[in-house]
């Protein structure tokens, strides 16, 4: 298959390439549409055999469910119901994240189907701030389930250029409208009551939305937490299970080994000396570029994340760019990945890097 690409501007009149690129949806096509977190690979959301060729082109597994992107959040009652205690909590949250780079997992109504949701009862859902994807949806009329447009596993995209890589003669059609502005996957939350019965959300994912940006609007809780606003869980004092604390299961598809390279990714523990081994080409990835481990003499290439300056953000603008890079390098053999800082987004980062350095095949 012959796979066109689109250049795109959002800063000029976009609307006959929003309608060219919801005539290929509405024809049960797929499109790779940009957002400001990385490219996604989008379906009509309400065509089950659009959504089963996104599965099968990207090597999905099926239980891997996906996001549903909204043009804006009043759509979102259009696909979940939620529960009376949760709305002014979402309210909140949308309020302050769309359109942006959060994802909410919500229960969902019938019009949903199993295949977007892999047959769970919420659905995963986005306003994402780029004018494209939303402008597609509007055009569409219905929400666009779309994943990162890579095979699976692999490096997340976010440049037309690395779709091309992915996905190249297995689409019909990529809108380029450039890179992509934060350059991490979306954080995904599941909005809950705390066992006080307090709003509260489940970080399912770590992204650009961070845990001291949540903070500032309700309590932030590890993806297994079960809650009191959970249909199957105990309630406080009932006197089934502890506090409503028990382990619930963790958020599904989110494997231990993902966003990998074909080459071999380790994490370098700044606690111990770099030990090369003789004979083999090392390249590594580094936040500033000036730290000691930069200086050692065993590297082929040496590739910053935010040269000089260290700026997180700029870091995760860059951070898949560079492992797609060090990857296609003729002249490195196996990847070496600086720790970053726990911070801010720096611990999106790191969840990133750690899944990339996963022996694959394992789940969390
Ligand atoms: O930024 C992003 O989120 C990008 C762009 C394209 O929007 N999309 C993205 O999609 O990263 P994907 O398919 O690579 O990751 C979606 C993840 C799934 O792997 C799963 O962990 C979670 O979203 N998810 C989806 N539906 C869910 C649900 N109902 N409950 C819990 N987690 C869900
Ligand atoms: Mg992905």
């Amino acid at each position: 298959m012959e796979t066109r690409v689109i250049g795109v501007d959002p800063l000029e009149d976009c609307r006959a390439v929003y309608r060219e690129a919801a005539a290929v949806l509405a024809d049960g096509g797929l499109v790779a549409i940009p957002t400001e977190t990385v490219y996604g690979l989008g379906a009509d959301a309400f065509n089950t055999e659009a959504v089963a060729d996104v599965f099968a082109v990207k090597e999905r597994p099926s239980f891997d469910p996906l996001i549903c992107h909204l043009p804006s959040a009043r759509a979102l009652r259009d696909i979940v119901e939620i529960p009376a205690g949760l709305q002014p909590l979402v309210d909140a949250l949308a309020r302050e994240f769309w359109p942006g780079p959060m994802t909410l997992v919500l229960p969902r109504k019938a019009c949903v189907p199993d295949i977007v949701t892999s047959g769970l009862p919420t659905v995963a859902c986005r306003v994402p701030s780029h004018e494209v994807m939303r402008g597609v949806a509007r055009a569409l009329g219905h929400p666009i389930a779309a994943p990162s447009a890579n095979r699976f596993g692999h490096i997340s995209p976010t440049s037309a250029s690395a779709v091309l890589t992915e996905l190249g003669g297995k689409i019909p059609l990529v809108l380029d409208a450039g890179a992509c502005s934060e350059g991490l996957e979306s954080t995904i939350l599941q909005p809950c009551l705390d066992e006080k019965g307090k709003p509260a959300v489940r970080l399912l994912r770590e992204g650009p939305v961070t845990r001291e940006k949540l903070r500032k609007i309700c309590r932030v809780l590890k993806p297994g937490k079960k809650t009191s606003s959970d249909p199957e869980a105990s309630v406080p004092g009932s006197g089934a299970g502890e506090n409503g604390q028990e382990e619930a299961p963790t958020a599904p598809g989110m494997l231990k080994s993902h966003y990998a390279p074909s080459k071999p990714l380790m994490l370098h523990n700044p606690r111990e000396a770099f030990q090369p081994e003789p004979g083999v080409r090392y390249g590594l990835i580094t936040y500033q570029g000036d730290s000691e481990l930069a200086a050692q003499d065993c590297w082929t290439e040496v590739m910053p994340l935010s040269p000089g300056s260290g700026r997180l953000s700029e870091a995760a603008v860059r951070l898949f760019a560079v492992m797609r890079a060090m990857d296609e390098s003729p002249s490195v053999d196996v990847i070496i990945a600086e720790e970053l800082p726990l911070q801010g987004l720096g611990c999106a980062m790191m969840d990133r890097l750690t899944r990339a350095a996963a022996k694959r095949g394992e789940t969390w």
